[in-house]
């Protein structure tokens, strides 16, 4: 029985002025109630943890398929039949394919190459006293998952093309989103052709399982695609996410500088007060109750990520960043359930790399201007953040990081 009268809001959430600062929005409609009809988008709101929660484990009643997208267009064209918009045994046949190679046991074996590149970067990036986050995390992340996915070096660009404004209700950017995901997963498939992959890459185990008959070759091909695609831009966002909220933190800077087994808790704390991806749909396939309010089959609902992490109902303090906050990767920015990211080890493992190097060479680190946001509609992150530094002359090994030089800014 619903419990809630079905409350609805004029609220666009994809104003400009919304999506430079959404959490007042969100609050507003954390207040209203567990789902909120948006009357502009034609969607329900769902932007508490509990109920997004609830969502995530129904993917019966609560479908991806035709609903992750706030258009039909992407729904059905773009996206239709990739890994993110199949359910049921479709979707657990595709997951299995990669899940060895991307899960847990896999990543720490690359522990050491991530390092070594981290290392690498955040001496070169910071040896002029001033850097760029968005750039690092960028060069970080595109080498890593160029080299796991089998490209070669002079392809490792066409990562940033990013996509994930297909995810974007009908408006200008998404017109333009469309063509350039296209020509993204064209370039991406013809870097990936066989004889161009590396043995040992995610490219050569999906050509690998199409040998043996798990998936088709074109179903190979687009898996590696969307596993390239949905790893990029997300992990570069959480990353520079994290280097600002340092940079601007003393306390918890110091923190992680005394115990660098924190950076993974330093990156959980940055993707729950800012998602990268900040909304994605769902279908309901059955009329149903969620939080006590009346859902007809057919609705779609729009699954506010970045709400989640900031609802005062699951967190303390929601607000603030604490790298000593107690089960931080409960957070949902990195969705749940039967979609849950498949990438979570490969994510965390750059962030332990990326943030443990900075730690390391880094004694003091501190905003060098005003970061600049990159607004989009579905996904929150920055294009640039300044950063000055300052570095240990020690640093690169492992010995002796509490050593200051300054260097001119
Ligand atoms: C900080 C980095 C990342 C964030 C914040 C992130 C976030 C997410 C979220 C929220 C979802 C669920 C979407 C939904 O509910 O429909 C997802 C799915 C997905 N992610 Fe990630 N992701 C990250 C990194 C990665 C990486 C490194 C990879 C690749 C190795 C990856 C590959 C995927 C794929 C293929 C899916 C679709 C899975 C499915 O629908 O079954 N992601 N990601």
């Amino acid at each position: 029985m619903p419990t809630h009268t079905a409350a609805s809001s004029s609220i666009s959430l994809f104003d400009q002025r919304v999506l430079t600062d959404p959490y007042p929005t969100y609050a507003a409609l954390r207040t209203t109630g567990p789902a909120v009809h948006l009357e502009e988008h034609g969607v329900w709101a769902v932007p508490g943890y509990a109920e997004v929660q609830t969502v995530l484990k129904d993917p019966g009643t609560f479908s991806s398929t035709g609903g992750v997208a706030l258009t039909e267009q992407a729904n059905t064209g773009f996206l239709a039949d990739s890994v993110v918009t199949l359910d049921g045994e479709e979707h657990t046949r595709l997951r299995k394919i990669l899940a060895r190679r991307i899960g847990p046991r896999a990543i720490s074996t690359l522990r050491e190459e991530l390092s070594a590149r981290a290392r690498h970067l955040v001496a070169e990036h910071t040896k002029g006293g001033s850097f760029d986050a968005v750039a690092l995390s960028r060069q970080m992340v595109c080498d890593t998952i160029g080299r796991l996915v089998g490209l070669a070096e002079t392809d490792h660009t066409t990562l940033l093309a990013g996509t994930f404004d297909v995810f974007d209700p009908d408006n200008d950017r998404l017109r333009q989103a469309l063509p350039e995901a296209a020509a993204m997963r064209a370039a991406l498939e013809r870097a990936i052709s066989r004889d161009a992959v590396d043995p040992g890459s995610l490219a050569s185990t999906a050509y690998a399982a199409a040998d043996r008959g798990r998936l088709t070759e074109a179903e190979a091909v687009r898996l590696v695609c969307d596993y390239a695609a949905a790893s990029v831009d997300t992990t570069v966002l959480g990353l520079a996410e994290t280097i600002a909220r340092l940079a601007q933190d003393p306390v918890q800077w110091t923190r992680l500088r005394r115990d660098p087994d924190r950076a993974e808790a330093a990156f959980h704390e940055a993707l729950r007060l800012d998602a990268p991806i900040q909304g994605r749909g769902r279908i309901v396939t059955r009329t149903t109750d969620l939080g006590g309010v009346r859902i007809e089959a057919g609705e779609q609902l729009w699954l506010l990520y970045g709400s989640t992490g900031r609802d005062e109902r699951k967190w303390t303090r929601a607000d603030s960043y604490d790298l000593a906050r107690p089960f931080v990767e409960r957070h949902l920015a990195l969705g749940g359930g039967t979609h849950q990211c498949p990438g979570v080890s490969l994510a965390l493992m750059q962030a332990r790399c990326l943030l443990r190097a900075l730690a390391h060479r880094c004694t003091h680190l501190e905003l060098a201007g005003a970061p600049v946001r990159a607004v989009h509609n579905t996904v929150r992150g920055y294009s640039s953040v300044p950063v000055a530094v300052e570095t240990s002359p020690y640093a690169g090994d492992a010995t002796a990081p509490g050593v200051t030089v300054r260097r001119p800014r």
